[in-house]
């Protein structure tokens, strides 16, 4: 028991590690004994997290724009020069875009689509060799950071995203069969609503937000690192394809 939720020793890769809910993914593997690389596009913010989540054990910025099928694979690159294997990926970075049905536009789509749901395959892709190192030894983790927008609907004009994060849920079934062939576990997190730049309306009006949600809450730090530790972990090595929902009950109260 005393093992079961440990990350010690362990190689990490946290993209969107710089802040909001990749952040919180970061700091609670560091604090579990994993050593943390983490990405996102501005490279000084990056850095600064990863300086200052340094106090809790080894943790590395890599900045990079992992939108692209050609920015996953030079950081896949990077991350070949540096480690041998990498035990756990965390594909977390993620965009949104909300605007009117009418007035939509394709470039909603592609930037959300790209983000969201191309790039857990491509990097993933991209990583597979070092993944398959690590799962020599034991199951290594995969873990995508759906929504429970892609679960229920929310009264929000999210059109891309909301179709993305479904996709990604599926997503994480299909390559979860596949992967499951070379030890590589791949399991998914829906979150609720969680405070971050992306989630303006958790973070500003948290009470305002906490009506709507049955524990009376958003949530938090502790929320979303003890989701991720759970399947990162020796405790989460048989939960295959399936994605969790940490959402203080959200999903069950729109009822959708
Ligand atoms: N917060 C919530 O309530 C909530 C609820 C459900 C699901 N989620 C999901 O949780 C994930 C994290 O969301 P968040 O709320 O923490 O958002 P956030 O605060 O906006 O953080 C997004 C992170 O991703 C990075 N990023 C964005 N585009 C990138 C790119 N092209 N390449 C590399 N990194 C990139 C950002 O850094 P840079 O801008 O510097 O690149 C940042 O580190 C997303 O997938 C989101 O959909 C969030």
């Amino acid at each position: 028991m005393k093992d079961l939720f440990s990350l010690q020793g362990r190689v990490a890769l946290v993209t969107g590690g710089s802040r909001g809910i990749g952040r919180m993914i970061a700091t609670g593997f560091l604090q579990q004994g994993a050593r943390v690389y983490i990405t996102a596009r501005k490279a000084a913010q990056c850095e600064a997290t990863a300086a200052e989540l340094s106090a809790l054990g080894g943790c590395i910025a890599l900045p990079a724009d992992v939108s692209t099928v050609e920015g996953a694979r030079k950081l896949a690159a990077e991350i070949a020069q540096r480690e041998p294997a990498l035990d756990i990926l965390v594909n977390n970075a993620g965009a949104a875009w909300g605007e009117e049905f009418d007035t939509f536009p394709e470039a909603g789509w592609d930037k959300v689509v790209d983000l969201n749901m191309k790039t857990p395959f491509f990097l993933t892709q991209a990583l597979h060799e070092p993944l398959k190192r690590a799962a020599k030894s034991r199951p290594a983790k995969v873990i995508n950071i759906a929504s429970i927008d892609g679960i229920s609907v929310n009264s929000w004009e999210t059109y891309s995203y909301a179709a993305s994060k479904a996709g990604l849920i599926h997503l994480t079934r299909r390559m979860a069969l596949r992967l499951a062939q070379d030890n590589i576990v791949v399991s998914g997190i829906a979150p609720g609503p969680f405070p971050s730049d992306m989630n303006k309306e958790a973070r500003d009006h948290g009470d305002a937000v906490a009506h709507r949600v049955p524990a009376g809450r958003v949530g938090n730090a502790e929320d979303m690192a003890g989701a991720a530790i759970y399947l990162a972990s020796r405790a989460g090595d048989y939960v295959v394809g399936e994605t969790i929902v940490v959402d203080g009950g959200v999903t069950i109260a729109r009822g959708n």
